[in-house]
């Protein structure tokens, strides 16, 4: 029997190819087997089943491939389950299986069960990523660095504070997969069509049995909503955002004229006809996906925006890009931790970067300020005279303070001050700069091991939560098959 009834007369197969998710429904295969599992569990227990047509479905289920041919002729998976089970069963015991839900409230929770696993790789790469980043400051982090703004030398910082600045935002990043985690965390399961059932089924019963927290509480939201996959989208755009920046000064750190790393050759590629080269491919391409995700993020809006409530098949057309975009997040941030884990920062390019760069001169201000009291806007003017005088002789800074400090500021303040040439020197080095900043969360090197204490420690409490939601889902997925098996071992089919 058909089970696409009688109403209509046979689909075109050329709309079914064109409407159906069955290329993309291989990812959700074996939550949707699930959630008919955990439904007809309900449906035995509540007694709108009869035990034994409950158990046969069961078998089933127990028994039903989660391999998903692409090339099958069917509106999705949904379909193809519910019509197998027909004809290996009969109408009589398998046309039970859909009572009481729809594919609109199936789909919606197969896709948040599916999501949960998605984000939690993804938070785990993201992990191993910071855990690279604390690795190189561990190895290499009181290097000093030129700091920039305006992609021109500025000040002086540590290698240390330069990867705590890519941490940072990536735990926050974090901290937003999370938080989408939590939001995915909830069963729309029961919402059937978008009315909710006469039928009786436990709503929370079947959210148990699928290891979700908590119910959607209303049924038109829980079939009509994809902001959960919408948040989750953002929450792998911004974190791309973050890596982008990343990639980006890697591919420029590699390049010649700064020579500040180098990759390894695991990570690299060379040239088909220049045998020179040695290219930093995987930051190339893990900057590229960050373009890739933020078109799926924009493709997902515009697709669920302005649609009317509440199921739309419109809404099929957002979960291959989610998909897409969770790989691409995942991939370029767990092959960048590889690839930050093997490079090495190469100090003599790097302090050579600095010399006669200038990047001390905010020092010398501020040293104007506090040893003689010159308002800092002349203490700037003054440092800034020097500067310009030492650009146009091609002189460095420290020679040309050294020599005309009290001149210069005689003539901006005329006042007198003694100051000898070896302090001068003192103040414009890179490590009594780097040793002078006081700030909480600045560049003094001081800071770098409570900061590599503080951040390990987020590593850790990072992994402990995720190996918590992990367990819990690996708990009730065994609970899932323990209440499956309670009652299909009733029947030997
Ligand atoms: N294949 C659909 C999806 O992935 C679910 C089916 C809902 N279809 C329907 N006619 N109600 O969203």
């Amino acid at each position: 029997m058909d089970i696409r009834g009688r109403r209509l007369r046979q689909q075109n197969e050329k709309v079914t190819r064109f409407i159906s998710s069955i290329r993309f429904d291989g990812a959700i295969a074996k939550e949707v087997l699930m959630v008919n599992q955990a439904h007809m569990v309900s449906l035995v227990r509540s007694g709108e089943v009869d035990r034994r047509v409950g158990a046969r479905c069961l078998r089933f289920l127990e028994s039903a491939s989660t391999e998903v041919d692409p090339s099958s002729v069917s509106e999705d998976y949904h379909q193809l389950l519910e019509q197998s089970a027909v004809d290996t069963l009969g109408v009589d015991v398998a046309g039970y299986l859909n009572l009481g839900k729809s594919r609109n409230d199936q789909v919606a929770t197969a896709l948040r069960m599916h999501l949960k696993l998605v984000l939690a790789g993804v938070i785990s790469a993201a992990v191993q990523l910071q855990d690279a980043l604390l690795d190189k400051v561990q190895e290499q982090g009181a290097l000093a660095m030129p700091g920039y703004t305006h992609l021109q030398h500025a000040q002086p910082t540590t290698l240390a504070h330069h990867m705590f600045a890519y941490f940072d935002p990536l735990e926050r990043d974090v901290q937003r997969l999370f938080d989408a985690y939590q939001r995915a965390d909830a069963s729309p399961m029961g919402s059937a069509a978008l009315a909710g059932t006469s039928v009786s089924v436990s709503r929370r019963e079947v959210a148990t049995l699928l290891g979700f927290a908590s119910v959607v509480d209303n049924a038109m939201d829980g079939v009509s909503s994809r902001d959960v996959e919408l948040e989750a989208l953002s929450c792998f755009a911004v974190t791309m955002s973050s890596l982008s920046r990343l990639t980006e000064e890697l591919v420029l750190w590699a390049s010649k004229e700064f020579s500040f790393v180098d990759i390894p050759d695991e990570y690299a590629a060379t040239s088909s006809i220049m045998p020179q080269k040695k290219n930093p491919i995987v930051a190339e391409i893990a900057r590229a996906k960050s373009g890739s995700v933020f078109g799926a993020l924009s493709a997902a809006l515009a697709i669920v925006k302005g649609l009317p409530y509440s199921y739309n098949l419109d809404l099929q057309e957002v979960t291959p890009h989610l998909w897409q975009a969770a790989e691409d997040t995942s991939a370029s941030l767990s092959l960048l931790a590889a690839v930050v884990r093997g490079m090495r920062f190469v100090p003599a390019a790097i302090s050579k970067s600095m010399l006669d760069d200038f990047s001390t001169a905010t020092s010398l201000a501020n040293y104007l300020v506090k040893e003689f009291s010159i308002p800092f806007r002349q203490a700037h003017a003054i440092v800034g005279s020097l500067v310009r005088d030492a650009g146009a002789e091609g002189l460095s800074l420290e020679e040309v303070a050294a020599k005309r400090l009290a001149g210069a500021v005689r003539a901006e303040t005329g006042r007198r001050i003694a100051v000898t040439e070896a302090t001068v020197r003192s103040v414009l080095s890179v490590e009594s700069s780097l040793e002078g900043i006081v700030t909480q969360g600045g560049s003094n090197p001081r800071f770098i091991a409570g900061g590599l204490r503080a951040r390990s420690k987020t590593v850790k409490s990072s992994r402990k939560r995720l190996s918590s939601l992990r367990s819990r889902t690996g708990s009730s997925e065994r609970a899932l098959t323990r209440a499956v098996r309670s009652i299909s071992r009733e029947v030997n089919n």
